[in-house]
């Protein structure tokens, strides 16, 4: 431990995902989702995949709070996908980095995400097969989405994009990530609004739930 640095509590029951520092508790969970500022937008977006990849685990964990680590989730995944599409696919279009196309699909994942998380976070009771089942829903389409987009939109904006529209498209992105988290965009509410959005703009297919083994 470094003099006097805070550190997040190891009590098993925090989530630690941020390892250049600690910052105030972001969500009335106090899973620290991180806050930056500025950065690469490329870094950005990279940095809180692996925070999704640190909640899924503890979603899990038997051992962890799953109620708080839903809810953290549910945060970071919304604030996140929407500051992508107001801000990131739009630009990355703009400069043809990537296609019309690939935005789309983009939104259309979070969309089949959001559905997933709603899911998840309107089951009563976090010790059931139920949970667990819509728990693996769950990663199997965030990983799926994360492995895409960072090999169809992230590797595009590396290549194609310079470092100081990138830096500028960081502050944008993080700015409105971090405004929705303040306005508690993870509430189940919330996110039942956008899946009924997504559903009339026809970004999510009508067969819902059962999944019929169309993997695309
Ligand atoms: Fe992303
Ligand atoms: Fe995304």
């Amino acid at each position: 431990m470094v003099g006097d640095q805070p550190e997040t509590a190891d009590d098993g029951r925090h989530v630690v995902i941020n390892g250049r520092g600690t910052f105030p508790g972001v969500t009335d969970t106090n899973i620290d989702l991180g806050r930056p500022l500025q950065g690469d937008v490329v870094d950005l977006i990279l940095d809180d995949h692996r925070r999704f990849e640190a909640l899924l685990r503890d979603l899990r964990d038997s051992s962890s709070d799953r109620d708080a680590v839903r809810r953290a989730l549910a945060t970071l995944h919304t604030a996140h996908a929407i500051a992508e599409e107001n801000h990131v696919y739009p630009r990355l279009r703009g400069q043809r980095a990537i296609t019309e196309h690939e935005a789309e699909h983009g939104e259309e994942e979070h969309a089949e995400g959001h559905e997933a998380m709603l899911a998840v976070l309107e089951l009563a009771g976090t010790d059931t097969q139920a949970f667990d089942d819509a728990v693996e829903e769950l990663a199997r389409v965030i990983n799926h989405h994360l492995t895409e987009e960072e090999l169809t939109i992230l590797n595009p904006a590396r290549e194609e994009v310079g470092e100081e529209l990138r830096s500028q498209l960081g502050e944008e992105f993080a700015s409105e990530r971090n405004r929705q988290i303040d306005g508690g965009c993870g509430s189940a509410e919330q996110i039942r609004g956008l899946v009924a959005a997504a559903r009339r703009e026809g970004l999510l297919d009508e067969d819902d739930g059962e999944s019929d083994g169309s993997d695309d």
